[in-house]
């Protein structure tokens, strides 16, 4: 049995920095006071409290979370921005490495009428993804998973993909490095190793006028502009101060 004011002792003595809002969000969330200390002791373990009371408020929508699927972050919200300046009505988008389907379900709330399809290669992540969704989730390797009939007809191609350089792994926040998949976080060698495979292949399903949005960060802004000038595309980088957040704006170049 567990009070409200016991779990903002709890969660202060492990180091939550937040700790009554945290436990104002838990005991909403409990059912019953021996519910919220299971939440807690989750909590104060270290797993993050989107896990744990199964969702995430990311860019005004509400989005369902498993155990083991990535948090949405905050600073996704400028590839939502961008995605859904450059959806319309009847736009054809794709949330690739959609994790929960956050990103894809942000920009069809903000552009309903879109058609959209969603993919990840974790099972957990797709499962999660068609709470959010619905339907047009698809399980796969980047683009293996896609309906074949998508190619060439995809106008903004949301891929934020894991970007973390091996070797920063270990420095990640406990949460991250300890609750949720590698898979989800790391990028290879620079970062840019899944990006790279999407950008290989982004010309063949991209529509003529469509754009593919990548978070990078500021260090991989120049290697990932030259990974989409060798593979046939144009690139700019854009970033949010606000939201600490660099986007890279990927279109077909134009025939030569
Ligand atoms: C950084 S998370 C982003 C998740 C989600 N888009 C978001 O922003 O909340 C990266 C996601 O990419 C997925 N992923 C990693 N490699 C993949 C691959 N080769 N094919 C498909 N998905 C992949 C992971 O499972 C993870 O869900």
């Amino acid at each position: 049995m567990l009070a409200t004011s016991d779990a903002v002792h709890r969660l202060r003595a492990a180091g939550c920095v937040f700790a009554e809002e945290e436990a104002a969000v838990l005991a909403e969330a409990a059912a019953d006071t021996a519910g919220l200390a299971a939440m807690v002791d989750r909590r104060a373990a270290g797993e993050p409290l989107e896990q744990i009371v199964g969702y995430a408020d990311f860019a005004g929508v509400r989005v369902r979370l498993r155990q083991g699927v990535f948090v949405p972050r905050v600073r996704s919200e400028l590839l939502v921005r961008l995605a859904a300046t450059e959806a319309a009505e009847g736009s054809v988008v794709v949330d690739l490495c959609c994790g929960s389907g956050a990103l894809g379900l942000a920009v069809r709330t903000a552009v309903p009428g879109i058609t959209l399809h969603a993919a990840d290669l974790d099972p957990v992540a797709v499962a999660c993804a068609r709470d959010n969704l619905g339907g047009g989730v698809h399980q796969g390797d980047l683009y293996a998973a896609l309906p074949g009939h998508l190619r060439g007809g995809v106008d903004v191609l949301i891929a934020n993909v894991p970007y973390v350089a091996t070797r920063h792994i270990p420095f990640l926040p406990a949460e991250a490095r300890d609750h949720e998949p590698r898979t989800a976080l790391d990028g290879g060698d620079d970062g840019l190793a899944v990006f790279r495979a999407v950008a290989a292949q982004a010309r063949d399903w991209l529509s003529p006028t469509g754009l593919l949005l990548s978070e990078i960060t500021e260090a991989q802004a120049a290697t990932a502009c030259a990974i989409a000038d060798g593979n046939g595309l144009t690139a700019a980088v854009t970033s949010d101060d606000d939201l600490d957040a660099y986007a890279i704006i990927v279109r077909p170049a134009p025939a030569r």
